[in-house]
């Protein structure tokens, strides 16, 4: 039985060591919350009050205070960007590493008793010795050093990339610790199951609504063969559903709300999930372009995402090129 202590002992750096370790005991008190459930106030909107009369404050606040409070107070971090937060926080100037994290990922699950997670990436800070700023942020994503997400689902996981493979931990209540269950996660290449919120098909491009078209003609299109749909509206769910029985999951450039490409965020989302992916095998692209090449103009900034079984991935990007469009349509 190996711990996630002793994983990062013989895998990681002493400063990634200490960064993860900081998340992993964060993430088990936004377990042990999500585990009270109603009981610890936390669902509702914040600002509201539970029977007691008390003030509510929404698990996704929570989780952003608790996250960001203990990763500034780690002297190994230099500076924390989070979802949630506008403007970046700087931490230790004389840290090397820089963390952003999505706290609660898919958090409108929170009040239906649903899976949720968090999503967190590690980047060097290059800058050591000075006040970080979002600048310092604005890395590709093949700079991360760590990535992964903490999944609080029927029980609570962990899953982990340092940049060679992918590791799952199962966190046991009893120990209060992280276990390693599986030290070489793999996405298979093919796959007969995809994740979409299909219900933006009318506003995505051509080339998506090609592809849809023809997954739903199933046997009787020319992909030959019937898929299945899954959709669990928390990309941590659906991503982990991937690395665990395969599937292609995406969020596309869509011309629902003007000027937002898509829905997900690169460096909270995007860059993480698709350094997990690619090291467990499979491809994280925009439709077209690798993911962990964009070169990030603002630490908010949205991307479409396609990322999964390979097949898959690279079946998207043909569409697209044989059709002209670029994934958020440019002519190609
Ligand atoms: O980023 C937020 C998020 O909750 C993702 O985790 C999830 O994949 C997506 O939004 C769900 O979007 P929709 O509301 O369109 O189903």
């Amino acid at each position: 039985m190996t711990t996630l202590a002793q994983y990062l002992e013989t895998h990681a750096t002493p400063q990634i060591a200490s960064v993860i370790t900081t998340l992993a005991t964060t993430s088990t008190a936004i377990s042990n919350l999500l585990d009270k459930g109603a009981l610890a106030g936390i669902h509702g909107e914040a600002g509201g009050e539970n029977v007691q009369g008390e003030a509510q404050k929404k698990l996704d606040v929570i989780s952003n205070d608790l996250l960001l409070n203990a990763l500034i107070h780690n002297p190994n971090c230099a500076g924390v960007a989070s979802e949630e937060l506008e403007d970046i926080s700087p931490a230790n100037t004389d840290g090397t590493l820089l963390v952003t994290f999505d706290p609660l990922d898919g958090s409108s699950n929170i009040d239906i008793n649903m899976t949720v997670g968090t999503i967190f990436s590690v980047l060097p800070q290059k800058n050591t010795g000075n006040t970080a700023t979002e600048a310092d942020f604005l890395q590709a994503g093949t700079n991360q050093v760590a990535a992964g997400y903490f999944i609080y689902g029927t029980s609570t996981m962990l899953t982990l990339t340092l940049g060679k493979g992918v590791a799952m931990f199962s966190f046991d209540p009893l120990s209060q610790t992280y276990i390693l269950i599986n030290d070489n996660v793999q996405v298979s290449k093919t796959t007969a199951e995809y994740a979409i919120n299909a219900s933006n098909r009318r506003y995505w491009l051509a080339p998506m609504q090609q592809y849809i078209e023809e997954l739903t003609q199933g046997d009787t299109g020319v992909r030959n063969k019937d898929y299945n749909m899954r959709w669990v509206a928390a990309m941590i769910a659906d991503v982990h559903r991937i690395l665990i029985r395969g599937g292609v999951f995406m969020y596309p450039f869509d011309t629902k709300i003007a000027g937002k490409a898509g829905k997900l965020r690169l460096m909270y989302e995007g860059n993480p999930m698709a350094f997990v992916i690619e090291q467990a095998g499979g491809l994280a692209t925009d439709g077209v372009k690798r993911i962990m090449e964009y070169q990030p103009t603002h630490i908010h900034q949205r991307v479409p995402v396609v990322l999964g079984a390979s097949d898959e991935v690279e079946y998207v990007k043909a569409l697209h090129e044989k059709m002209g469009v670029g994934a958020s349509g440019e002519a190609l």
